[in-house]
């Protein structure tokens, strides 16, 4: 069932396009990675689901209820992380999560306490000396002491470091288990990777592509190197080969991966002297998405 709806999203700030009709779906019990290069529009989304920022065109529900009109009644089932997190500087850590609490109602300090010690924050520090990945902390605490149906975290990792990451994928994968949804955005696909059931790829203010990792994983190409004995005929005509080189005796180049099969029975028949192959990998996937031409012929 699913427990976001984005339809048709355009948001412009004045003549600025910054979502071009974005479609995007997040079902029950899923964590949904939303991942895209700077500036792609990552957190305007997310502005516009929390009901910051009023949509241009289309239609947004959570939970069935319109993100703009029944801001209140969503903002109770949901928990929210923001990229840059500011912290009222004069009241300590431990402070600002009780606050948040307290606004929620519900008494989840066991909860509380047990993610202090996980994420190994000094509760009793005013928030004006927090360093950025303390300040992430605090709203991470925060965030995940709530009971909600949607956290919606935009970048929170960013100031963490990797031990901290990794009570941060934790928390992910336990709101995951009592059967929580997760929108998570970022630009590390890595991080994605291990938490996430679907993912979106947002660029330039588009979704360019959405899916399982495994359909992703489609998309994704083998790279070769290849040696054989007579020269391989017609490789660049085959289907679903790129970037053909040269690298001493040996031919490389990388396949779709869903025509592998065909290009190895071609290339088997020049009698094959030398092989070599790297998996594909989605950091391929996605770099390419990144460098590749942008909308309107490429003015990236
Ligand atoms: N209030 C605003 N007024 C004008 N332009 C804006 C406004 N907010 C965002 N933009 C523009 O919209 C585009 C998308 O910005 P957004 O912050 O959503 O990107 P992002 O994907 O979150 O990037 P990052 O990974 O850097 O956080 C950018 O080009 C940005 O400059
Ligand atoms: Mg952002």
């Amino acid at each position: 069932m699913s427990l976001l709806k984005i339809s048709g999203l355009t948001k412009k700030f004045g003549k600025f396009t910054a979502l071009d009709d974005v479609n995007m779906e997040v079902n029950e019990g899923e964590v949904f990675g939303f991942i895209g290069p700077n500036g792609a529009g990552k957190s305007t989304t997310i502005r516009v689901l929390l009901g910051i920022l009023k949509a241009t065109e289309g239609e947004v529900k959570i939970f069935g209820k319109d993100a703009w009109k029944d801001a209140v009644e969503i903002h109770k089932r949901i928990a929210y992380v923001p990229g840059d997190v500011n912290l009222w500087p004069n009241l300590s850590g431990g402070e600002v999560i009780d606050l948040f609490m307290k606004l929620r109602g519900g008494n989840h300090k066991d909860r509380r306490d047990e993610l202090i010690q996980k994420f190994d924050l000094d509760p009793t520090k005013k928030c004006r000396t927090y360093s950025k990945g303390n300040r992430q902390k605090v709203a991470l605490v925060a965030a995940f002491s709530l009971e909600a149906d949607l956290y919606i975290l935009d970048e929170p990792t960013s100031g963490l470091d990797p031990l901290m990451e990794k009570v941060f994928q934790e928390c992910v994968l336990d709101a995951k288990k009592k059967g929580k949804s997760v929108l998570l955005s970022s630009h590390i696909l890595s991080e994605v990777e291990k938490l996430c059931d679907r993912v979106g790829i947002i660029r330039q203010g588009e979704i360019i592509e959405t899916g399982s990792l495994d359909e992703l994983r489609h998309l994704t190409r083998t790279s070769l190197l290849v040696e054989t004995k007579q020269p391989i005929a017609n490789l660049k005509q085959l289907q679903g080969v790129h970037d053909i080189g040269e690298k001493e005796q040996a031919l490389s180049f990388q396949v779709d991966t869903e025509e592998l099969d065909n290009v190895m029975n071609h290339i088997t028949s020049f009698g094959i002297v030398k092989l070599e192959s790297a998996p594909p990998t989605l950091e391929d996937l996605f770099m390419r998405h990144y460098e590749g031409p942008g909308k309107a012929g490429g003015a990236s």
